[in-house]
């Protein structure tokens, strides 16, 4: 299995029922890990150079996951405006940029940095700022936005009500956007975690697009919690 962050892996480890005590004494250096905190860093850091050792690591596993749901879904055409929240490392990115093959554009974003992909916009900032959603909006200007993809994952506390409650958050920020920007007939492609307020943001999608689908890519069937919902043809 390839995680994309230490918050990932961890999430991971924690629906498997393993515990951060019982990972660190195996894995990792104990001195190192004076909280839960660092844990993650620790992996976030081993991550990081793990994929700007080879950039093609981008594609492994999560850029995978979009190609699935894209090719069925004919997602991605050239010409198209993309928006890709929490980008980085890029495997989505790089994705939707090969598609729409120098026609069109994407813009990403993420709070962590991103190394450079031809044909991407990075904006480096946390989404739920306001000044940073205005930044984005100045990027896209006037042109019409086809697409927004958003795999935005919260960093996660090890507090199952306080992940769901963050990663619910996200998406609803990430829908709140796509309603304001999309144009009518757009799509919008989100990840959510089912439990809490999972029925109520299903309810708000449905509201907002003509059809709603659900997706659980081959790469991602190992997390029991986590999916995708697409909203396609947004509504007048
Ligand atoms: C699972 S990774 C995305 C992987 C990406 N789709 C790819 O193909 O490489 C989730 C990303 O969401 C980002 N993220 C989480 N919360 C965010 C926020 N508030 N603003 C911007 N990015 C955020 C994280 O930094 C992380 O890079």
């Amino acid at each position: 299995m390839l995680y994309r962050s230490g918050a990932e892996a961890l999430a991971d480890f924690t629906q498997q029922g393993i515990s951060c005590f019982t990972l660190i004494p195996r894995h990792l250096d104990f001195d190192q890990l004076v909280t839960f905190e660092a844990l993650i860093q620790l992996m976030d850091n081993a991550f990081r150079q793990t994929c700007s050792a080879d950039p093609d690591n981008r594609l492994d596993g999560m850029g995978k996951r979009l190609i699935e749901i894209a090719e069925r879904d004919h997602l991605l055409r050239p010409g198209m405006t993309v928006v890709d929240l929490g980008a980085a490392p890029g495997g989505w990115s790089q994705v939707a940029a090969e598609k729409l093959a120098g026609k069109g554009r994407v813009v990403a974003l993420d709070r962590l940095e991103m190394a450079a992909l031809p044909g991407v916009t990075f904006i480096q900032g946390d989404f739920t700022e306001a000044s940073v959603l205005a930044e984005l909006k100045i990027h896209l200007g006037k042109y019409p936005l086809d697409l927004v993809i958003s795999d935005m994952s919260p960093n996660i506390t090890g507090i199952g009500v306080t992940d769901q409650a963050r990663g619910m958050y996200l998406a609803e920020l990430a829908l709140e956007f796509s309603v304001e920007r999309l144009n009518s007939d757009g799509n919008f492609l989100v990840k959510v975690f089912q439990g809490s307020g999972f029925e109520e943001f299903l309810r708000a999608m449905r509201a907002t697009f003509s059809r709603v689908i659900t997706r659980k890519p081959e790469a991602s069937r190992g997390r029991s919690s986590e999916l995708y919902l697409l909203g396609m043809g947004k509504r007048r």
